[in-house]
């Protein structure tokens, strides 16, 4: 699809959206549709009931008077009220009810009194919600009839100043490309998608100036990661780690006006992610009934990867690494098994009492291997890690665990404002002495309570003194609903909040 900006004008034919206000005001595009159709707009938004509250939206069809086929209004309540969000679920309610009407609509962003926003603005938020609604996975299906698929192939936003809109829309469409690339990347069924699979997709940013590095297993042995190639014994499949580098600020930037530029700071801005592209269990099977969600048990890496291209997309000015284990999960004669006791890479050693756990025990060596190669800033890991995180916060909230209360308080920040929230739990010694082992340093399971917040201090004995967060995201990678911005499936999780995290508090424009 393919998103335009253009100067303000009515098409005198075809689909045209209009925004109102509470109490079914129209904006000056609105009124213009309203007079030369004899009132007819209004009394027909009227009949529908319709009152112009956010998230409300009212189609009229062929209105007398005009050429139009069609005039949807979108409701966006309060003037003052309007925010980014609200703009973008606009903008996802207009593809949603037009993607199939036609192949091109007109949305008019006209100035609203009293808004914080600017219509370019505006209009490049509500083009960021056409967008994120537009994606579709539908490259398994051969049978599809034509008038299932979506017919809407371009869109044009009309606004004052649709220079800037555009300028201010080219980095969120670069954005978008990276949530799209996640939610690709975790649809993809298991037989297609695994580690090497997985890392050969991750190889390509490097079209995009990212440098890729692809560990195999004997390298990873080498190293002595036995926690992360113990998971991936009984696979017919290797292991992989992948180490993307994105560097915005050591790269282009720094060939000139080297004299002026301010010390870097202290490593790169680090991203983990659990990449299991199934996880069956292992020799502790998981029961039969919905393993099929256990594909996007790589939804951690995926989020990591879509960053990565979101920020390389967009050429942000600072220097990220995004280290991703993969691995899959399976039974078999060479499996892991229940009672091994597993060396990891920081040389502390690991009972396994449970194979299914399994998510920890790579992290535990990408972690390491992140902080001794890099020595980043920061690390923060994303994983589908527990489903004890679905019962605490559902499928609302990423559970969050850290070391460091600044970084959470961007994180929240930066959640609320993309609309990927993230909710603080509690670490501390007691649930630490729950992983204690009679054998080992310590074992990867802990008794049957608090199973997110034992995962977490698991992986917090990873990471020595660097400041980090973990992000439970099991709730989050997937969803079985739609929303304004998505349809139901992978849902892209993690990339829009770290991009706005990084954003907000990295780069320096
Ligand atoms: N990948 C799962 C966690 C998960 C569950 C993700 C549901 C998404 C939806 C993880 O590897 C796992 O199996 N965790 C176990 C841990 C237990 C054995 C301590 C779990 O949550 O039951
Ligand atoms: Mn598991
Ligand atoms: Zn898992």
């Amino acid at each position: 699809m393919r998103i335009v900006f253009g100067q303000p004008a009515l098409p005198d034919a075809d689909t045209l959206c209009v925004a109102a206000l509470e109490g079914a005001k129209l904006t000056a595009s609105g009124r213009t549709i309203d007079s030369e159709a004899g009132k007819g707009l209004m009394r027909a938004i009227k009949a529908a009931r319709f009152t112009g509250k956010k998230g409300e939206g009212a189609s009229v069809l062929a209105p007398s008077g005009t050429g139009l086929d069609r005039v949807y209004v979108f409701g966006l309540g309060k003037p003052k009220a309007i925010d980014a969000k609200c703009l973008q679920d606009a903008g996802g309610r207009i593809y949603d009810t037009l993607a199939k009407s036609g192949p091109t609509v007109t949305v008019a962003v006209d100035p609203i009194q009293g808004c914080p926003l600017t219509p370019a603005e505006m209009a490049a938020e509500i083009a960021l919600g056409l967008r994120l609604k537009s994606y579709r996975f539908d490259k398994y299906r051969t049978k599809e009839k034509k008038e299932d698929k979506p017919t809407l192939k371009s869109v044009k936003l009309v606004c004052e100043g649709p220079a800037s809109a555009r300028t201010l829309f080219s980095p969120k469409d670069k954005i978008a490309s990276g949530v799209f690339f996640t939610r690709d990347l975790v649809s993809e069924p298991p037989n297609v998608l695994y580690p090497a699979t997985l890392a050969r997709q991750a190889r390509t940013l490097t079209s995009l100036g990212v440098k890729v590095g692809i560990l195999g297993e004997a390298e990873m042995r080498k190293l002595g990661m036995d926690a992360l190639l113990g998971v991936g014994q009984g696979s017919a499949r290797d292991s992989r780690l992948v180490v993307m580098r994105w560097n915005g600020v050591r790269g282009k930037g720094s060939a000139r006006g080297s004299s002026k530029r301010r010390a870097a700071p202290a490593g790169p801005l680090a991203f983990v992610g659990k990449g299991v592209t199934f996880d069956t269990g292992g020799i502790s099977l998981k029961p039969s009934a919905g393993m099929q969600d256990m594909k996007w048990d790589m939804g951690g890496a995926g989020a990591v990867i879509g960053l990565m291209k979101a920020l390389a997309g967009r050429k942000a000015k600072i220097d990220a690494v995004g280290v991703v284990g993969l691995v899959e999960n399976m039974p078999g004669g060479n499996a892991q098994r229940p009672g091994d006791i597993v060396k990891s890479m920081s040389g502390q050693t690991i009972e396994i009492q449970n194979t299914d756990a399994e998510g920890r025990l790579v992290l535990a060596d990408a972690l390491w291997y992140c902080k001794e190669r890099f020595k980043p800033r920061f690390m923060i890991d994303l994983a589908t890690l527990t489903g004890a995180i679905l019962v605490s916060l559902g499928q609302e909230m990423a559970g969050m665990f850290s070391n460091d209360d600044e970084l959470c308080q961007r994180l929240n920040a930066a959640g609320k404002a993309v609309g990927e929230a993230v909710w603080r739990m509690p670490l501390s010694d007691e649930y630490d002495k729950m992983i204690k082992s009679d054998i080992a340093d310590m074992k990867n399971i802990a008794g049957r309570w608090g199973g997110s917040i034992t995962a977490a201090q698991f992986l917090q004995r990873f990471v020595d003194k660097t400041p980090w967060v973990h992000l439970d995201i099991a709730g989050m990678a997937w969803s079985d609903k739609a929303t304004p911005l998505r349809p139901k499936g992978g849902t892209g999780y993690g990339v829009r909040l770290l991009d706005r995290f990084v954003a907000d508090y990295y780069e320096d424009t």
